[in-house]
């Protein structure tokens, strides 16, 4: 005997009424990004494995033990996209768009994690990218895009933590002097560390565990490394942040899992969320990364947020309301066994209208119950006394004005009728 199958461990089926959330966000996302002059960018759900090795950085945790890897039938190797940046830095510079190429993007991303509560194997992210730009104020139209997009979900108790990472020869100098600090400090590290700091310095400064928090509060920090340059751009980002009301905490340890990473790094933490997996959007520039895919040179920035742990922030914030109307207007029952309800549903449905019907010649109670669980205002219904008189029952299902409930208008009438009770 065969017991039925589960989605793998780790992912999640979206079903309503939780999807019409999605779509609310999804569709807001899409016109906050539209206002701010981004096009939809859709690139492969795998890539070549090279593209995130060299992007994200072989080291990388996400690279070493989170990466769905596999080989196609050609014998090619191709991982699932952990994230969303590489594989659009890889378009660019595959395609050459003008610049600034600025691409929005919602895609799910595959990272074999340990699933708990906000951390998952297959995630969903909201992003948006912009390359081929350097100047502070792409960094700041990004971070403000992100900022007011939690407002419109009604998101109050985030909070915006970011760093400069510096470009590659600040990054240098600071490695060394934060190497000599952790080989000093190595026996105190967390037991990963202890046997892997040297590779990769700065993953030390991304653990969470207490053991390496304590090595590196007391360690060498970023920002006193950055260049003149890397300096004046970052008090820009976050002068221009400050400026448009929207406040900013240094959190000089924030250098994001990634190694793409250089100058101008944040994270939005929702506080509401308690501490583990409250981030919910992070970015930053990425100037060394078109390069690194074999392109031109060309600064970037971008953010990605998780779409679950949007949907979860709102939730411990309390907040039940959905961004789109996703409840129809017009349920169709029919009595008659003919095709009323099929031609009458697609009139309606051409004439703007949301509306849905039953199927399967269900009896007139079994029709009704239907209509009521739909959500719908009103039901219009259609039996063989109706169907003589060329006429239809509206029955409105969301009022308690028991006169208005239920009447019968005329086939001439029911448009006007249908407008004046849907304002549509
Ligand atoms: P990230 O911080 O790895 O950055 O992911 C972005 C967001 O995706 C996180 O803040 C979180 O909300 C969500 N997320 C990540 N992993 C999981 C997971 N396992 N389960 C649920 N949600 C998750 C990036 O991916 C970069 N590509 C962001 C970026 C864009 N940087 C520059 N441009």
């Amino acid at each position: 005997m065969s017991s039925a199958f589960q989605a793998p461990t780790g992912t999640h089926d979206v079903l309503a009424p939780d999807s019409a959330l999605w779509e609310g966000l999804i569709a807001t996302f899409a016109q906050f990004a539209f206002r701010a002059g981004f096009t939809l960018a859709l690139t492969p759900m795998f890539e070549e494995i090279g593209v995130f090795n060299r992007g994200i950085g072989e080291h990388s945790d996400v690279a070493t033990k989170e990466m769905y890897v596999f080989e196609d039938r050609g014998g090619r190797t191709y991982a699932l996209r952990p994230e969303g940046t590489a594989s659009v830095v890889r378009a660019f510079v595959q395609h050459q768009p003008t610049v600034p190429y600025k691409a929005w993007y919602v895609t799910p991303a595959f990272r074999y994690e340990r699933p708990q509560a906000g951390r998952y194997r297959q995630h969903h992210q909201l992003g948006v990218e912009v390359i081929g730009s350097d100047d502070p104020a792409v960094d700041v139209e990004v971070i403000t895009l992100a900022w007011r997009f939690y407002q419109a979900l009604g998101l109050t108790r985030v909070r915006l933590l970011i760093n400069s990472m510096g470009h590659a020869e600040c990054r240098d100098r600071y490695v060394s002097v934060l190497r000599a600090h952790l080989n000093e400090q190595r026996d105190q590290l967390c037991d990963e560390h202890r046997g892997t700091w040297s590779q990769n310095p700065l993953r030390v400064l991304d653990c969470k565990r207490d053991a390496c928090i304590a090595v590196t509060t007391e360690g060498p920090m970023l920002p006193d490394f950055l260049c003149a340059d890397c300096t004046a751009h970052f008090a820009t980002v976050r002068r221009s942040l400050n400026d448009l009301g929207i406040e900013s905490t240094l959190e000089p340890r924030l250098v994001r899992g990634f190694d793409y990473y250089t100058r101008t790094t944040f994270e939005f933490v929702a506080d509401a969320l308690g501490t583990a997996q409250n981030a919910i959007g992070g970015g930053g520039r990425y100037d060394g990364l078109s390069q690194q895919l074999g392109g031109k040179p060309a600064g970037g920035v971008g953010f990605g947020s998780g779409i679950e742990r949007l949907l979860l922030a709102r939730d411990a914030e309390g907040i039940s309301t959905n961004l789109i109307n996703r409840t129809i207007d017009i349920f169709v029952v029919d009595t008659t066994g003919a095709d009323v309800a099929t031609v009458l549903v697609d009139q309606l449905r051409g004439r703007g209208y949301a509306v849905d019907r039953s199927f399967d010649a269900r009896s007139m109670k079994s029709q009704m119950k239907l209509a009521d669980r739909s959500g719908a205002t009103v039901a219009l219904l259609v039996g063989p006394q109706e169907l003589a008189a060329d006429e239809i029952t509206m029955r409105e299902l969301r009022t308690d004005d028991v006169d208005r409930a239920q009447r019968r208008v005329s086939r001439d009438d029911l448009w006007s009728a249908l407008r004046e009770l849907l304002h549509k």
